[in-house]
């Protein structure tokens, strides 16, 4: 059985702590898309783990994991990433693959990346990990695959400083590379997770391009950069939080403005810790934005929704939504391509009563409160998806299942 995850506004919606957590169940994950951009936390009891590269699944002892063919991959920082795991008794040897379709990310990529950024008038707010340059080499055909390391022939218009700083991470990369298509196809009975990066809102195609990220952050990414075909997808799920949040530039129609607002976005940014773990920065914060769900649903055909952060709602008397847009005198429901209607739309409010309850100890959807059950239902018929797990803190256990993925 296959089972993708995406985020469904713009990253950090907790995808790592929702992988983990249905990775329990899983014999092997793949993570589809995107680099060292992307910061996956799960956290178990008092320790914390911060991913990148790494798929989420690697916290068990058992379980495979593989970088897909859709990342682009920088090997410094995939093995400090791995020796941080080992030092926290993690041990990968073995179970850590990576396709041999993925990219590499050269050193000089990054200092491109921020020299780019710096160029911009209006910056993307890049993570300054040479992503957006891996891709575009890639998609000019001047990338390097994994595949080809050891093959002089395709790697004659590197210069010699490239070639020489690929043949030293070429040995220890290469014991690590797999056929993703074959090794799936191999384990076929297996019960696998696609785990995605950054977001729905962030995604080369269907983002707030240009101020996207620049892999394949769509479901669909997980099919031709996962290793298996659309139609062997059994379930689409998508994460999101009871709010909206987004770290650099780019529109956020729902974000918090006014001085009343500035209290809300400070409240959030602290009770739901809203820095960003690749980069550090303060994440901008908003209300739920429901238009920009429902487009999320419909473009990567969501069929259960994950809703986490509930419980950073917890000490609020009354909280809003957005259900619509006005763009000078135009009423908005779907989700507009034009970055400037996406910056002059005003969101339209439902407000919601709080319930002044800690959530972090419900375990089931019974132990929830009604007013925190109304907005759960509400979000559902808005969206027309169903919500199947709400997560209620960080922890691996804050998890309420209401229906399991892997049932088909
Ligand atoms: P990802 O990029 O989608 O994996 O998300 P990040 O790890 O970048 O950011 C999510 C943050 O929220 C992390 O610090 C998680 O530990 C934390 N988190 C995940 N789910 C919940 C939740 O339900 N409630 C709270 N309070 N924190 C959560
Ligand atoms: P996860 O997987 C949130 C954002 C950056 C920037 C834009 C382009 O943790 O959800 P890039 O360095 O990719 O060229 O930056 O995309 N961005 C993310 N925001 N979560 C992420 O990943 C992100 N990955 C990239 O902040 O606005
Ligand atoms: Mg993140």
């Amino acid at each position: 059985m296959n089972v993708v995850i995406i985020g469904a506004q713009w990253g950090d919606e907790g995808k790592g702590k929702i992988v983990d957590f249905l990775a329990a169940d899983a014999q092997i994950v793949v993570r589809f898309s995107g680099g060292a951009n992307a910061g996956h936390t799960i956290v178990l009891g008092e320790e914390k783990y911060a991913l990148h590269l790494v798929p989420s699944g690697i916290l068990y002892p058992d379980k495979t994991v593989i970088l897909g063919s859709g990342m682009v991959i920088d090997p410094e920082a995939l093995f400090n990433e791995l020796s941080m795991l080992e030092k926290k008794g993690i041990h990968w040897q073995g179970r850590v693959l990576i396709s041999d379709r993925a990219h590499i990310v050269l050193p000089r990529y990054r200092e491109m990346d921020r020299d780019a950024e710096a160029q911009r008038v209006k910056p993307i707010g890049t993570t300054g990990r040479g992503i957006g340059i891996a891709y575009a080499q890639k998609a000019s055909r001047d990338g390097v695959r994994l595949a080809d390391m050891d093959d002089d022939d395709r790697l004659v218009n590197l210069t010699q400083e490239d070639r020489a700083w690929l043949v030293r991470w070429r040995e220890k990369l290469l014991p690590l590379c797999v056929d993703l298509i074959g090794y799936l196809r191999q384990h076929r009975n297996s019960w696998r997770l696609f785990e995605g990066a950054q977001g729905a809102l962030l995604d080369i195609d269907t983002g707030t391009y240009p101020f996207v990220s620049s892999g394949m952050s769509c479901a669909a990414g997980a099919a031709a950069q996962g290793g298996i075909g659309p139609r062997n997808i059994d379930r689409v799920l998508g994460v999101f939080k009871a709010y909206s949040t987004r770290v650099g530039n780019g529109p956020f129609p729902t974000e918090f403005v006014d001085d009343s607002e500035g209290s809300l976005s400070q409240y959030i940014r602290k009770v739901g810790n809203e820095y960003g773990t690749t980069t550090g920065r303060p994440r901008r914060c908003g209300y739920l934005d429901l238009v920009a769900l429902r487009y999320a649903c419909a473009v990567n055909s969501i069929d259960r929704l994950v809703l986490t952060h509930l419980d950073v709602y917890d000490g609020l008397d009354e909280f809003e939504a957005c259900i619509g847009y006005r763009i000078g005198d135009r009423v908005v429901e779907d989700f507009p391509a034009s970055i400037r209607d996406l910056e002059q739309a005003k969101p339209i409010l439902r407000t919601f009563q709080g319930w002044k309850t800690n959530l972090g100890t419900c375990r089931t959807y019974d132990e929830l409160p009604l007013r925190a059950q109304e907005y759960i239902e509400f979000i559902e018929e808005f969206v027309e998806t169903p919500i199947s797990i709400v997560s209620v803190g960080s922890d691996r256990n804050q998890t309420i299942v209401r229906e399991s993925p892997w049932i088909k």
